[in-house]
């Protein structure tokens, strides 16, 4: 695992994690193993969902440190997904306006809308310690992947 590259990893794990979604259980328990598996495989600073509950979003399963509880409609990195429906990559979080500084360690972040029925329920959000840690090939496999819900 050390020595692949990104696509390999997204690769094998992939299916790995679809065997372990469970469609006997709610979306909290798939959504806390799939946190846990991407933390662990790619060891980013923080992995983790919140999820869309009324007019805001809601810290739901994550892997890392504490973390804001709650983030406004069109807020911050993750409130401006939702808005946006889109998947956003920030190279550098200095450089986001509105960014929501939730650890000062967090250099560079992606959020990826997750979708239930064209409605957005959820956001996947992973913060790196490092500048520049995602892109095309992150957006593309982490959109696959929410797929799963
Ligand atoms: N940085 C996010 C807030 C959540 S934390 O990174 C876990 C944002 O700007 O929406």
């Amino acid at each position: 695992m050390m020595n692949m590259n990104k696509t390999e990893k997204y690769e094998n794990l992939l299916p790995q994690i679809q065997a372990v979604m469970d469609e006997n259980v709610d979306i909290i328990a798939n959504m806390a193993n799939m946190a846990a598996m991407l933390h662990e495989t790619f060891g980013f600073w923080w992995t983790g969902f919140y999820r869309v509950i009324g007019n805001e979003l809601v810290l739901g399963p994550f892997q890392g440190p504490l973390a804001c509880t709650r983030i406004p409609y069109g807020r911050g990195v993750c409130g401006t997904a939702w808005k946006e429906r889109k998947t956003i990559v920030v190279p550098d979080v200095e450089q986001f306006p509105g960014h929501i500084a939730c650890s000062s360690a967090s250099r560079s972040e992606i959020v990826v809308p997750v979708f239930q029925n064209g409605e957005i329920i959820a956001v996947l959000d992973i913060d790196s310690a490092s500048l520049n840690t995602f892109d095309e090939t992150d957006a593309e496999c982490l959109e696959q992947l929410v797929r799963m819900f």
